[in-house]
């Protein structure tokens, strides 16, 4: 069965390297019979979460972007960076803001983390911690990440991943995943 998924990356940055693994991934996905749609961050920039004057039932339009788009797919996959030993606060703000609303849509749906870092460890610090909050929306995270160190090196000018190995081990990962998400989405 074909499962739908989200496909995007926490990053605004013209000539990201998590846009770049995004893509591979969305490619591989879809290769693997998956049905993607691919959203750009900059849809989900949403105000900083206040729960003084949050109003609920008039949630903001890149709220209800992220809404419209996650609630119809099986999972999620995230590509996002490294900030500070930890993952961006936007993406923690989008979590928030779905984790308020009176349906929890991400509720049983599956997750994979990817992240592009220039340093060596690939960003396994940050992607460690994503993995919190999505556990406490009750998403089943893909037990395999995917960290890529060394990523301004990383690419090929077609955007494929120049190292065999680490472009195996992607493919690997997102094509065990998108069987991971079939088995839980019957
Ligand atoms: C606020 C901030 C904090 C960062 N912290 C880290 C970090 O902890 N570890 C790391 O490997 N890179 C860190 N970086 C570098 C990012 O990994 C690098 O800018 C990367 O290219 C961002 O991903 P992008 O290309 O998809 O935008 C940081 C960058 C910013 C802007």
């Amino acid at each position: 069965m074909s499962v739908k998924l989200l496909v995007f990356a926490a990053s605004h940055r013209p000539g990201s390297y998590n846009r770049k693994l995004a893509t591979l991934a969305s490619d591989m996905a879809g290769a693997a019979g998956a049905e993607i749609t691919f959203a750009e961050y900059s849809q989900f920039d949403m105000p900083v979460y206040n729960d003084h004057e949050a109003d609920l039932n008039n949630i903001p339009p890149a709220a209800h972007s992220f809404l419209k788009l996650a609630s119809p797919t099986d999972g999620i996959i995230i590509a996002s960076p490294e900030y500070n030993w930890s993952y961006p606060g936007s993406l923690k703000n989008i979590i928030d803001w779905t984790s308020r609303l009176d349906i929890n849509i991400l509720k049983h749906k599956t997750a994979l983390l990817l992240c592009a870092t220039p340093g060596a460890r690939g960003g396994i610090v940050g992607l460690d911690h994503l993995r919190a909050p999505l556990a406490a929306l009750q998403l089943h995270v893909f037990n395999r990440a995917f960290p890529l160190g060394h990523c301004r090196e990383a690419f090929s000018e077609d955007g494929q991943l120049k190292n065999e190995k680490q472009r195996a081990q992607l493919q690997t990962i997102v094509t065990d995943y998108v069987t991971f998400t079939q088995k839980l989405a019957k």
